[in-house]
């Protein structure tokens, strides 16, 4: 048994999502990043990890892109356990530099986009409940590291989230000597709001071009981590699919609560690249300083981290 303050960690005695003793302990502390106490995993974690992972084979080895199965190959998971970070970093260090890193859940945006400037990933820990393997409003361990991590093995595709994290640091910058604050939070806004909504249609919930004429495949972890809507994506005649614009994607509002109606399409992990040095030149030349505003504007926590890293530039 570990004790910290008046905490007490007994092995075993679950990482679950929401409910994990730990987590609220780190919370409580202001300890974003934390430390992965394999130890506390209990055997319903493990096995809610085995059944995710179990199931999803056949639609990850149907519906996902190469490139992802191919991280899968490099990566090793074992089926049967939550996946240590040390291990998972062991297999990825060497093809990319990027390392998962333990987080205790929230991160404000700018200091998000910055772990990914450095090849760190803020990964979760906790894994959801297994009386509830379908639906999960927060990230946990199955949707970070199956549904993100496989494609940082690959070169373009991690050049892309450091070029997230470098757009980032260029939004604070280019407002860091605005004087009036009212146009420096408007133009802030506006250019976050650009930024989450471009990761948010890519890195979360991403098509890319199949090898067949009209295929298209999956990439974004939204869709890897989610048993019912890696078919949705593909199969429903619901779905709008279209090749990906700059002008829309950054003006276009999205829901988490439900399965995405649209989805954008890019060519491979090279136009993906492509398109943040575009994203990037916008912002530089102010394109991007008046997007639709949106109800998922940025919070408190998101507006601050940003703010303070302007003071910074
Ligand atoms: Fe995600």
């Amino acid at each position: 048994m570990a004790v910290q303050g008046k905490h007490e960690f007994v092995a075993g005695q679950g990482l679950t999502t929401t409910k994990a003793p730990y987590i609220e302990n780190a919370v409580a502390n202001g300890e974003m990043y934390i430390e992965q106490p394999y130890e506390l995993y209990s055997p319903e974690n493990h096995d809610a990890w085995q059944r995710l992972y179990a199931r999803m084979q056949d639609r990850w080895a149907r519906y996902a892109n190469q490139k992802f199965l191919d991280g899968l190959a490099t990566l090793c998971f074992e089926a049967t356990h939550v996946p240590r970070l040390e291990d998972v970093n062991k297999f990825m260090v060497p093809r990319t530099g990027f390392r998962a890193r333990a987080v205790s859940g929230f991160v404000p945006a700018f200091q998000f986009f910055d772990c990914l400037s450095r090849r760190e990933f803020p990964t979760t820990i906790t894994i959801r409940d297994g009386s509830s393997l379908d639906y999960l409003p927060e990230p946990d361990i199955f949707h970070d590291i199956a549904g993100h991590v496989p494609m940082h093995t690959d070169p373009a595709f991690a050049d892309t989230l450091v070029r997230f994290g470098k757009c980032a640091h260029t939004a604070a910058e280019l407002v860091s000597g605005v004087k009036d604050e009212a146009e420096k939070l408007r133009r802030l806004s506006s250019m976050q709001n650009a930024l989450q909504r471009f990761f948010w249609f890519t890195i979360e919930f991403g098509l890319m071009r199949g090898d067949k004429p009209g295929e298209h495949k999956a990439y974004g972890s939204g869709l890897m981590s989610s048993y019912g809507e890696i078919v949705h994506c593909l199969e429903s005649p619901d779905v709008q699919r279209h090749p990906i614009q700059m002008e829309w994607v950054v003006n276009q509002h999205f829901e988490i609560d439900h399965y995405q109606p649209l989805l954008f399409v890019v060519n491979d992990f090279e136009h993906l690249f492509e398109l943040l040095g575009q994203l990037e030149r916008w912002m530089k030349e102010g394109k991007l300083n008046n997007v639709t505003p949106g109800w998922r504007d940025m919070s408190d926590a998101d507006v601050r981290s940003f703010l303070e890293a302007s003071l910074n530039k």
